[in-house]
């Protein structure tokens, strides 16, 4: 084994930002990779993903290129013997994947592997730019496992928020050693020195004769005190930053301390929420600043503050290449023509606890008619929480199951019942919505950005717009008649 050293290409001023479940899949990393920025898969529940798209489309030959690269055939055949052989019907349940778990099989952790290996091949397929894979720090029990098949389709950068991933680095390193790594697993109840609190992954199967290249790792953090915290603490190099601001799409950090909620239930950010981008400069990594970029003059702002770009999520969820469920981006991008949408920050959406950013849009699990609707079921699991149950064992609880279970694993009913299914709403999202046996078919639920309406600016008559409409629109260096831009106010230094 010989790790080749990190690359030395220069540094993207724009990264796209890592959108879950599948919004920022393949196509659209590739699309934005092969302009020549940072295109970012994003990695969470990438193994139902896999299967789903598998029982949907089954192998073409881009897809069979891909697979037959994968160092363990006898995993890829397992993969499309279980997945591949039948299509599945319009409106028929999709086979799903056992919730992962610390005991889950080696059978469920190579496929994994495979998923993580395909999304990040088909990203860098066709040409010569860069390639990330997101990852939440809250979803712990398959990150060695897909953090190694994206190591092993030649991931340039892993990018993770959601969390403190002081423990990364070092597991980056060992795999691309080829050595068994170990992470920590936050089990509620158990002391930090309970055998129940630690996972481990061995590579060994796939790595075998392998060369791999260490990726760049980014942490993505609220704040400098974090930044220099991840810096500081990690277990091996932390290559950048992407300061993320709470305008951002997705989860956003909460306030620090306490905090007070505003009129819409929402956090409100304070003085101490303000990051002092001269603390960022100074820890002599690049860093990106993220949340509410929609114009050239926002990356001209960022980087006289210090970034070498920005991360922008948002413009890219609507684009062509997105991966959102094709009919749902439409009623987005039509209802934007005529009217503005409304996106809310929730601190209930969201199992893990962190604020959610929600458009509120009919039929979603945003509006509260569909939400009452929905029978209450975990059964994707990546959010669940671990914890230590009497006998002293790992056991699983989501505050999103129903309520009875949920309280008989001694969760709070408080905290459960404005609870959503992230995992079950962000797979429809992507096009990808479970069907129960009864014929209820599980709605989506849309996030994104506070600037949401800014897209329109894309659009300019057009139904649509494409990744390299993005690109071109936010070029802090391509000359360009005024269309809004020199009225945009600068980025705030802090929370927004
Ligand atoms: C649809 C959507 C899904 C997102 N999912 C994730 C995610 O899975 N992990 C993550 O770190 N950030 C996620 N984000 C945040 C983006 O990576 C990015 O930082 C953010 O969108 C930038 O702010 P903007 O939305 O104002 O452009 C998501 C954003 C959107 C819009």
């Amino acid at each position: 084994m010989n790790p080749t050293p990190t690359h030395a290409v220069p540094e993207p001023w724009l990264i796209q930002g890592g959108m879950g479940i599948a919004i920022s899949n393949w196509r659209l990393a590739r699309a934005v990779a092969s302009a020549g920025q940072l295109g970012v898969v994003s990695g969470t529940a990438i193994d139902n993903v896999f299967v789903r798209r598998l029982q949907d489309h089954g192998v073409d030959d881009t897809l069979r290129a891909v697979l037959d690269r994968f160092p363990v055939p006898s995993v890829v055949e397992d993969a499309l013997r279980r997945f591949a052989a039948v299509r599945r019907r319009a409106g028929a349940p999709y086979r799903s994947l056992a919730m992962l778990s610390d005991r889950s099989p080696r059978r469920a952790v190579d496929l994994v592997v495979l998923a993580s290996f395909v999304e990040v091949a088909l990203a860098k397929s066709g040409h010569g730019g860069l390639v990330g894979i997101n990852l939440l720090t809250k979803v712990q029990i398959p990150t060695a496992a897909t953090l190694c098949g994206a190591i092993l389709a030649g991931v340039d950068y892993v990018m993770m928020g959601a969390g403190v991933p002081t423990h990364i680095p070092g597991v980056i390193d060992d795999l691309v050693h080829g050595r068994r790594t170990t992470l920590p697993l936050a089990v509620t109840g158990a002391p930090a020195d309970h055998h129940a609190s630690s996972l481990s992954f061995d590579p060994a199967p796939f790595v075998a004769d392998a060369t791999l290249r260490r990726p760049k790792f980014v942490g993505i953090v609220s704040s400098h005190v974090l930044a220099t915290a991840l810096f500081k603490r990690s277990n091996g190099p932390v290559d950048g930053f992407v300061v993320e601001r709470p305008s951002a799409g997705g989860h956003n950090a909460p306030p620090r301390g306490s905090y007070p909620l505003d009129e819409r239930g929402g956090p409100v950010y304070g003085p101490r929420d303000e990051v002092d981008y001269a603390v960022m400069s100074d820890l002599g990594v690049p860093f990106w600043i993220g949340g509410g970029v929609t114009t050239a003059a926002h990356v001209r702002d960022a980087q006289a503050r210090g970034a070498a770009g920005v991360q922008v999520g948002t413009m890219f969820a609507y684009c062509s290449e997105s991966g959102m469920e094709p009919a749902l981006r439409h009623r987005v991008l039509a209802t934007m023509s005529h009217e503005s949408l409304e996106v809310a920050t929730s601190t209930t959406a969201s199992s893990t606890g962190y604020p959610f950013k929600v458009v509120e849009l009919p039929g979603t699990i945003a509006d509260p008619l569909t939400f009452a609707q929905r029978p209450r079921r975990c059964d994707l699991g990546y959010l669940r929480e671990a914890y230590l149950d009497e006998r002293g064992t790992t056991a699983y609880r989501c505050a999103a199951e129903p309520l009875a279970v949920y309280e008989r694993k001694g969760g709070a009913r408080e905290d459960a019942l404005a609870t959503t299914c992230l995992c079950n709403g962000l797979m429809a999202t992507c096009g990808l919505a479970q069907v129960r046996p009864d014929g209820y078919e599980e709605a989506p639920i849309v996030t994104s950005g506070d600037r949401i309406n800014e897209i329109a600016v894309l659009l300019a008559g057009r139904e649509d717009y494409s990744a390299r409409d993005v690109i071109d629109w936010l070029n802090p260096a391509a000359p360009r008649a005024p269309r809004g831009d020199a009225a945009t106010p600068a980025l705030t230094s802090g929370a927004s």
